[in-house]
């Protein structure tokens, strides 16, 4: 596999012209940070469902560029059209998608309407326009409870318990199938486990809309005073410490990734998957004293209940990342505490003034 990534490396990498669909949100917006700084050049095309423009001038201010960006809904066909008319690019990485689980469970529809809509309208708009490689934001949840940590992307993938989980699913399965019939695509499925911490600059970050679902925001919202106390969902999981244990990754780490897949997605062709972690599980409580830690400081919590769905322990192997892409993670758990605290500070109210 050694060759495999040095034969794939050693002829020039093209400096590339990506679009990222739904690039003004929180690892999309990362992500164009470190496309620009490895010498790409991004678009962003977005509809700021759940997002805003401040974002990328954000962006723009610490790369020092001026990105095309167009407030385009990814599943009209006409305007993402003429978006791939005007800005020609090589690859596409497809970020846009709603993602908060219970809201899924409540508004299915909606979510398998947006999620699959928009990954069948790049498609059809990236044959049309002879865009031939893709990387798809996945997650670990595609794994679902059947297959036991650290999970490989050579398993099976499980069932998943809600409707967010199956929208990411079906679409590996719609990339693959179209990749299986157009010899031409290239497709990577990043498969995320768990992405926190932010820029260290601070400037850009997670600006969740209401009340925090995720841990970090939650965590970093407790300990500015917005929420009262953190509740630690479950005491008395089967793990060492009672809580459940994920594999945290910094969202910095996450955006090099990609600037790897982009450059890899255009040696090859056909579907690779491709884990995007650390490896290393930590537990709620580890995020918990390693955010004191870190930042000097006493977060107030509490054991609560097990929240319904949450499996004991999703962690992965990273081998493969290291193998065909070159990348591994970097940053430790420090470096996501202080960095998503450095955010929160500097922008109390996210994006908002
Ligand atoms: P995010 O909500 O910050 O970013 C998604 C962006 O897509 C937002 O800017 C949103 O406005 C945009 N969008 C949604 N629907 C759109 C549409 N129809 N047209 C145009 N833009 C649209 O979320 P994120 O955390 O940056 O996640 C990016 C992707 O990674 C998502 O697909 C998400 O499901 C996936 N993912 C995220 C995590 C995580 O923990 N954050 C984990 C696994 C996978
Ligand atoms: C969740 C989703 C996953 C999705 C990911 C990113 C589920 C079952 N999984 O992953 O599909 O890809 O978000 O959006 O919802 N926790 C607390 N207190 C809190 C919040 C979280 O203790 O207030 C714990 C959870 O029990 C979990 C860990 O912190 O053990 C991480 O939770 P979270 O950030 O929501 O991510 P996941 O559940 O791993």
């Amino acid at each position: 596999l050694e060759n495999r990534w040095y034969n794939c490396f050693k002829g020039e990498i093209n400096n590339m012209r990506v679009l990222l669909a739904g690039g003004a949100g929180y690892i999309g917006s990362h992500t164009a940070v470190s496309l620009i700084e490895a010498g790409h050049e991004v678009v962003i095309v977005d509809n700021y469902d759940n997002s805003c423009a401040e974002a990328i001038a954000r962006v723009e201010a610490l790369t020092n560029t001026q990105i095309p960006h167009y407030e385009v809904d990814v599943k009209d066909k006409a305007a993402l059209d003429a978006v791939f008319k005007k800005e020609p690019v090589d690859c596409v990485i497809h970020f846009a998608g709603l993602k908060a689980v219970g809201e899924s469970v409540e508004k299915p529809v909606a979510y398998y309407r947006n999620n699959i809509d928009t990954t069948l309208t790049l498609l059809e708009v990236m044959k049309e326009n002879h865009v031939n490689q893709i990387v798809f934001s996945s997650s670990a949840t595609v794994y679902g409870a059947e297959n036991a940590s650290p999970l490989y992307e050579t398993m099976k993938k499980g069932t998943c318990t809600n409707p967010y989980g199956w929208t990411k699913w079906m679409m590996e399965q719609i990339l693959s199938d179209a990749a299986y019939a157009d010899k031409d695509l290239s497709v990577i499925l990043l498969r995320y486990f768990n992405p926190i911490g932010a820029h260290p600059s601070g400037t850009i970050g997670e600006d969740p809309q209401g009340i925090p679902n995720n841990l970090m925001p939650y965590v970093s919202q407790t300990a500015i005073g917005k929420r009262e106390c953190l509740t630690v969902f479950g005491g008395d999981y089967d793990t060492p410490d009672g809580t459940c244990l994920r594999d945290y990754i910094h969202v910095c780490d996450l955006a090099e990734g990609h600037v790897k897949a982009v450059e890899y997605a255009q040696t090859r062709k056909g579907v690779d998957i491709i884990n995007l972690g650390t490896g290393t599980p930590y537990s709620v409580l580890d995020i918990v004293h390693a955010f004191e830690k870190a930042n000097n400081l006493k977060l107030n919590y509490k054991i609560g209940p097990r929240r319904e769905g949450d499996l004991a322990v999703c962690f992965s192997n990273a081998d493969k990342a290291k193998e065909v892409l070159g990348w591994q993670a970097k940053r430790n758990l420090e470096d996501m505490c202080r960095d998503s605290w450095n955010w929160q500070k500097q922008n109390p109210n996210g994006y908002k003034k």
